[in-house]
């Protein structure tokens, strides 16, 4: 039972640097990828290879960068800013993302794809070095579809046999949109040199498969199984989790109770509905507007009475998408606040931890609204923080989490404002018991899903890897490929 390599690929390290007056910090990066992965970094030995978030020319500063990653596994991988905008900006953010979240009328260009495809290969070149037969290597999300096949190849060259792994952290559309893309038969190539594809929900799954075999003819007749070029690609659904744990310590934590007390005065008599999101379209920040405004239209009787907080954490800000929504919220903001008596408090800004747990504990309702969204972390975290409100959960059908959650929540179509309006009332009016009800469900299944218990002598007990139950999942099977990689999945 030798215990394998881990080398963990994304383009977003879980630290993100920053120059400020001439040196650099760190802080932890924002999305759910990051979060997702929070828990295996506790219990498992690893390397991470990604984008520092920044260009770093000199020799000496790329030295200190390395050295404030270090103590996080994390090894930065270099690219020049022009490369980097057109990669990360021009190909993954203004093209993949928009297509693999169902947006029409994206435009494709070639230099961004020139710039996607020496990325991928940049990273390769990257890690080939790194990896040693047998090394489990785990690369995550759009930004690196190509990688797989780059890798392979290069692996290949130099003798070395390593399992690839894959997973998806976005929505995998249905193929008659992903045709839409003239690249579309690269990209899944790309990924179809792993040895196993994750993703989160059998929607996406299926959705993925059968493009494979329309536009690649792929056979794919056994479930779970890709038979493309003489390989076995499996692949399959791994729910991923966050970490339960901290956020119930974080809100044992004094001061957090001090802010938790100084909030449930401020808003006495008065319900709180949340909102947490990175600023993004696919979020339906607008939708999410327009149906609270619809709401207080239907409620006249609910003036004074009801709070909508809504954290837009700032993303991908360099994107003109990105730029043109932020105006368009604020507007929004304005106008409904000045129509229905300030009952919006809309931040464009991240927040400390230790307030998100405050926010997600005091609030009634937390209100997520995405038009398409591959999971949806937020829904398990403000589930985490409700063990004594048992608060409701309103949650958009097209967010992937609501394929696990709508039993414990409300669900909405996010473009309908009646049903939107309809659902935040509902949402409020339920009594203790059926809150109480949908709670438990909810709790259980984050439980369930972020949990990893060892056996101990035929006695169930948790260990320290709590929370990092699909990681695991994931890793063990590819581990199983790469010791049988042609036994069946
Ligand atoms: N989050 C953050 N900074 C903040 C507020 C929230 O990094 O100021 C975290 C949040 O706690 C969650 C993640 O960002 O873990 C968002 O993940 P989700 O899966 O909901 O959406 P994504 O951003 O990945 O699309
Ligand atoms: C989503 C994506 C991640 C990404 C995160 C934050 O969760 O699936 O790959 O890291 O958003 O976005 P950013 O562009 O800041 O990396």
């Amino acid at each position: 039972n030798e215990k394998q390599n881990l080398i963990i690929v994304s383009n977003r390290l879980p630290l993100s640097v920053k120059r400020v007056d001439g040196s650099f910090q760190s802080s932890l990066s924002s999305g759910g990828l990051v979060t997702s992965l929070a828990g295996l970094t506790k219990s498992t030995q690893f390397q991470w290879f990604g984008w520092p978030g920044l260009e770093v020319r000199d020799l000496g500063d790329r030295e200190e960068v390395s050295q404030t990653l270090e103590a996080h596994n994390a090894i930065p991988i270099f690219l020049d800013s022009t490369l980097a905008h057109e990669h990360y900006n021009g190909f993954s953010n203004r093209i993949l993302w928009p297509i693999l979240h169902y947006q029409s009328g994206v435009t494709f260009d070639d230099t961004p794809w020139q710039a996607y495809k020496r990325v991928n290969e940049l990273f390769a070149d990257a890690i080939v070095d790194s990896a040693e037969s047998g090394t489990l290597i785990w690369i995550h999300d759009y930004h690196l579809m190509l990688l797989p096949e780059l890798l392979r190849h290069r692996l290949t060259q130099q003798g070395k046999s390593c399992a690839i792994g894959f997973s998806l952290h976005t929505p995998f559309p249905a193929g008659d949109f992903w045709r839409n893309l003239p690249v579309r038969k690269h990209l899944i190539e790309g990924l179809l040199s792993s040895d196993l594809i994750g993703f989160h929900t059998d929607e996406y799954k299926q959705n993925f498969i059968e493009t494979c075999a329309s536009l690649l003819n792929a056979r794919t007749e056994i479930p779970n199984q890709i038979q493309y070029k003489n390989r076995l690609v499996c692949t399959n659904k791994f729910i991923v989790g966050i970490d339960p744990q901290k956020f119930t310590d974080t809100l044992q934590m004094p001061e957090v109770q001090d802010r938790i007390r100084t909030l449930k005065e401020r808003y006495k008599g008065v319900k709180v509905i949340v909102g947490v999101d990175r600023l993004d379209h696919i979020k339906g920040l607008t939708q999410k507007l327009s149906g609270f405004d619809a709401f207080l239209d239907d409620h006249p009787e609910l003036q004074n009475k009801v709070v909508l907080i809504q954290v837009a954490v700032p993303s991908r800000e360099d994107v003109k998408e990105y730029q043109d929504l932020e105006r368009d919220l604020c507007t929004m903001a304005g106008k409904i606040n000045g129509k229905h008596g300030t009952p919006l408090l809309y931040m464009h800004r991240s927040v400390p931890f230790a307030e998100l747990t405050a926010l997600y504990s005091v609030a009634d309702v937390c209100l997520l609204t995405s038009t398409r969204d591959g999971m949806n972390l937020v829904a398990f975290e403000y589930v985490a923080c409700q063990k004594e409100r048992h608060g409701v959960l309103v949650l958009s059908e097209f967010a992937g989490a609501s394929s696990f959650m709508s039993q414990g929540s409300i669900s909405f179509h996010p473009a309908n404002k009646t049903e939107m309006s309809e659902a935040i009332f509902d949402a409020i009016s339920l009594d203790p018991a059926q809150r109480k009800s949908k709670y438990e469900y909810l709790r259980d299944f984050v439980n369930e899903n972020t949990r990893w218990d060892s056996i101990c002598d035929g006695k169930l007990s948790a260990t320290n890897t709590r929370s990092a139950k699909w990681g695991q999942d994931f890793t063990e099977k590819l581990s199983q490929r790469c010791k049988r990689p042609d036994k069946p999945c």
